[in-house]
């Protein structure tokens, strides 16, 4: 099925660009369609399967906490086909490119995100960029919904501007604990905050820069939620040594340009 999916190209309109810009985040409808979905859903079966036979861990080192929180399974598009040709395809790229009016976007890494029912915490309000190691604050994930995503099952929520407050300090998601950050923010309380609650069909997606606050509740329903995101670094983003999750394995020196095979440039400018 090489190249019959993922093709084509996600119209971004000016408009979705302005709000992304000042607002940190956009939702976007349908951006895959269901037999695209269908075939995520099912490489995402094989690879949790693999995992659990394999023993191995693919995320961060087992923590109780964060395991709650989510089931992590970092640059799955190196094991298997079917992430690869949806990574990689030039139709979420592009969205990237386009959002951050970049003449290339890299990929930084991806990850499989699934909140298991039950027993299950909330994903804590957060900044990713704070535990990604770059210079730059332009990098933004893509959140593609594997399934139809609610409050009761854990869509994300964001603080739209939040973005403008620059770094602030890192969370421990698996242990962030009950605290209400939203209170701690320097955005005027909860009130003022006013989230957006991004409810979406499986196949839509929302983008988010890396300095934007966002959580997910937890899962409340009887049934897994799963997302695929993937993580894009506009052109000009350097390396700042911080320990990460997918480790140190670009082995670029500090101030480099983030570049090689490792961070494929996954959409490009027809000019460049
Ligand atoms: C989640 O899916 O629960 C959170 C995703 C994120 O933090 O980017
Ligand atoms: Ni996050």
């Amino acid at each position: 099925m090489a190249g019959q999916v993922y093709g084509g190209c996600y119209a971004v309109i000016d408009e979705q660009v302005r709000f992304y810009e000042e607002n940190g985040f956009v939702q976007l409808p349908d951006v895959l369609n269901a037999e695209e979905v269908a075939a995520l859903r099912r490489a995402l079966d094989v690879a949790i399967e693999d995992r659990k036979r394999l023993q191995e861990n693919w995320g961060p080192r087992g923590d109780e906490g964060y395991t709650k929180v989510f089931l992590q399974m970092v640059n799955v598009w190196e094991r298997y086909a079917a992430f690869e040709e949806y990574v990689l395809s030039p139709r979420i790229g592009e969205i990237a490119r386009r959002l951050t009016r970049s003449s290339h976007v890299r990929l930084w890494h991806d990850q499989a995100l699934i909140k298991y029912p039950k027993d299950s915490k909330a994903t804590a309000w957060h900044q990713d960029k704070v535990y990604w190691p770059m210079q730059e604050n332009g990098a933004l994930s893509c959140w593609m919904a594997l399934d139809d995503v609610t409050v009761e099952n854990g869509c994300m929520w964001f603080i739209p501007g939040s973005h403008k407050l620059g770094p602030l300090n890192p969370v421990d998601l698996g242990n962030a604990g009950d605290a209400d950050l939203l209170q701690m923010l320097p955005l005027g309380g909860r009130e003022s905050a006013r989230p957006h609650i991004a409810e979406m069909k499986a196949g839509s997606c929302t983008f988010h820069n890396g300095l934007t606050f966002h959580y997910a509740g937890p899962n409340t329903t009887d049934h897994p939620r799963r997302a695929m995101v993937t993580i894009f670094m506009p052109a000009g983003t350097h390396y700042m040594p911080l320990e990460h999750i997918v480790g140190d394995r670009g082995h670029l020196r500090e101030g480099e340009e983030f570049h090689g095979p490792l961070f494929p440039v996954v959409s490009r400018r027809d000019d460049q």
